[in-house]
């Protein structure tokens, strides 16, 4: 069994002194526990202080929330691969609903970011999902599978090293969330478009993201096709944060 991904998007809060003072008072508190792992994407300038804080916990992992697709040049404002892997990141986030409907991130700029941090080792977290009108017009899995087509001619080995996760737009920072239930059909899909494409049953992780807080993690997680979880609002606080990862999970 593949362990449980509990992972933290910060998006722009917790700059350097607040990373150093959130991960001494998570990791005073949080004991790695065989069956999880526990990814934080802090913002780009606090990489290198939290991957150096966490270098003796093999169960935790950070990653960007962004990079470019080009390894250096004129792009004022963005951050190479290469310059992430370097500060101890080992994940990416690419293609989060906030880079593509607020700074209008095509799907062909997201294929590209992905084949940039495979390139170097580093595991792309795509992040798939529908915004509120294509749900009420039946739309969703016509949208999660044009947004997988930016994987569409990688080969199955490394679909395998890629991490899929799913979040309803209309669920992120609403305080809305999808239903267990529902959330489970869209993941089923993005399973079997991923096994489709090459990719080993076993190896897919698909995440859920949209409002997750220590309230109904628990039961998202109980359903067998949710591998983990993505939370803004509720990772910024070491305690609702401590809450998440420690849910039970069967
Ligand atoms: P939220 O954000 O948990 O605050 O809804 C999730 C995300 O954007 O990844």
């Amino acid at each position: 069994m593949t362990s449980t991904i509990f992972a933290a998007n910060w998006k722009m809060h917790l700059g350097p002194g607040e990373t150093r003072a959130f991960l001494d008072t998570f990791l005073s508190g949080y004991a790695a526990r065989p069956d999880r792992e526990v990814w934080f994407f802090p913002p780009a300038v606090s990489l290198e202080t939290a991957a150096q804080r966490v270098t003796d916990r093999p169960d935790i992992r950070v990653g960007a929330q962004n990079v470019h697709w080009e390894p250096k040049g004129a792009y004022t404002g963005e951050s190479s691969v290469g310059m992430v892997h370097d500060t101890g990141s080992r994940a990416v986030l690419v293609g989060h609903s906030e880079r593509r409907h607020v700074f209008g991130e095509t799907d062909e700029e997201t294929a590209r970011k992905v084949r940039a941090v495979l390139a170097t080792g580093m595991v792309p977290v795509l992040c798939v999902g529908e915004k509120l009108g294509e749900r009420e017009a039946d739309r969703t899995l016509e949208v999660v599978h044009r947004q997988l087509g930016a994987l569409e001619d990688i080969d199955g080995h490394g679909l395998d090293g890629i991490v899929i996760a799913y979040e309803p737009v209309w669920a992120i920072g609403t305080g809305a969330t999808a239903t267990p239930a529902d959330a489970a059909t869209v993941h089923a899909a993005i399973r079997s478009w991923m096994t489709a494409h090459g990719a080993t049953a076993a190896a897919v992780r698909v995440l859920y993201g949209g409002s997750v807080k220590p309230g109904n993690a628990e039961e998202l997680l109980a359903e067998q096709e949710i591998d983990g979880v993505l939370v803004g609002g509720a990772s910024l606080q070491p305690d609702s944060w401590t809450q998440i990862c420690t849910v039970p999970v069967d």
